[in-house]
């Protein structure tokens, strides 16, 4: 039994079968507990000998157990410690670091300009109503702009604003006159049914800018324009001021900036012209004034709306707006923001 026994303590591979064995041997059932309790039939001299000869054999295969165990133990220890090594020399993964989005970085560096010269930074809705997209900007029922070509409607009524002049209206009614003048800027997307391609996107930003004040002037106007490109472009960036016409501004005006994104005249970006539109403006229509309840005799001022998805182009040579909306990380990566 012993000699059995221990070859079997020593043939157990694993703690499972090794208490297996233990339970065989040693247990309530097992030979030596059934010899011991056999011991009340035997003569009071043969009692302590087999007593203790079976004792004996049960130390020994105890002891042997437990050795057994041990040397288990360690194996399995052995086991886990080679699955879960960790080379502490491998070099770690590299977590890639994001980035405001370019266009995002243009936008914050134009919002500390304007914070800088004391204008207030407001939001509006990009799903807008007819009455603030185009009423309110005199811009009439008849007005080309309203053309389905024009505009993404979800009703009638509601929209996709397609610029950031309703905000013009929505500050024109809140602001209290009485506690100083309106300087105002409110970036944002708009949304137009225009056919993608190199420069133009159906989405892009702008940026709309109002000064509302007595005795604002077009001086005033042109002298904030050339801060803005000069902080943004050098100050060896020329701009051009050409007459034009939107409803909301008397007299408008459009500004460009001389074209560098392939080095002067010659490039699609330009319209092989030398210069790219990247604003228009003008002094506030009465009509909007109006309309928002501020007396035009005694309020006027400026209003531009620029667009910083054309400032981003010229300024770092993409000479195509969709890539930065195609979300490819392979261009967004190229601007990591200073720190
Ligand atoms: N809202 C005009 C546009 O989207 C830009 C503009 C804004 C013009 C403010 C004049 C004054 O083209």
């Amino acid at each position: 039994l012993k000699t059995k026994g221990l070859v079997d303590i020593q043939a157990a591979d694993d703690q499972r079968q090794l208490n297996e064995i233990r339970v065989k041997l040693l247990g309530k059932k097992g030979p030596l507990t059934e010899v011991l309790r056999g011991m009340k039939d035997l003569s009071a001299a043969e009692r302590p000998q087999v007593g203790e000869f079976a004792n004996k054999i049960k130390t020994e295969l105890a002891t042997a157990i437990d050795q057994q165990l041990q040397v288990l133990d360690q194996k399995s220890l052995q086991q886990r410690l080679a699955h879960e090594t960790v080379d502490v020399t491998l070099p770690g993964r590299q977590a890639q670091v994001g980035t405001p989005h370019i266009l995002n970085q243009v936008i914050d560096d134009l919002e500390d300009l304007f914070i800088g010269l004391g204008y207030e930074v407001i939001d509006g809705p990009e799903v807008e109503t007819d009455h603030y997209n185009f009423e309110m900007m005199n811009i009439p029922k008849d007005h080309p702009a309203r053309d389905m070509q024009d505009t993404f409607y979800i009703t009638d009524e509601l929209l996709m604003r397609t610029h950031t002049s309703p905000n013009q209206a929505r500050t024109l009614e809140t602001h209290d006159f009485s506690k100083g003048p309106l300087k105002m800027i409110s970036p944002g997307r708009v949304f137009r049914r225009d056919n993608d391609d190199a420069t133009h996107s159906h989405q892009f930003n702008q940026i709309e800018g109002l000064v509302i004040d007595h005795h604002v002037t077009m001086a005033d106007l042109k002298g904030t324009l050339e801060v803005v490109a000069r902080h943004v472009f050098g100050d060896e960036r020329e701009i051009r001021l050409r007459p034009s016409y939107f409803p909301f501004t008397e007299p408008s005006i459009e500004v460009d900036i001389s074209c560098f994104a392939c080095g002067g005249k010659g490039c699609s970006v330009c319209k092989h012209t030398g210069w790219i539109e990247v604003l228009g403006a003008g002094m506030v229509h009465p009509n909007v004034l109006r309309g928002a309840g501020v007396d035009p005799v005694e309020f006027g001022g400026f209003a531009f709306g620029l667009g910083p998805d054309r400032f981003a182009m010229l300024k770092y040579g993409v000479n195509d707006i969709r890539e930065f909306y195609q979300n490819d990380l392979r261009f967004l990566h190229q601007f990591q923001r200073e720190v």
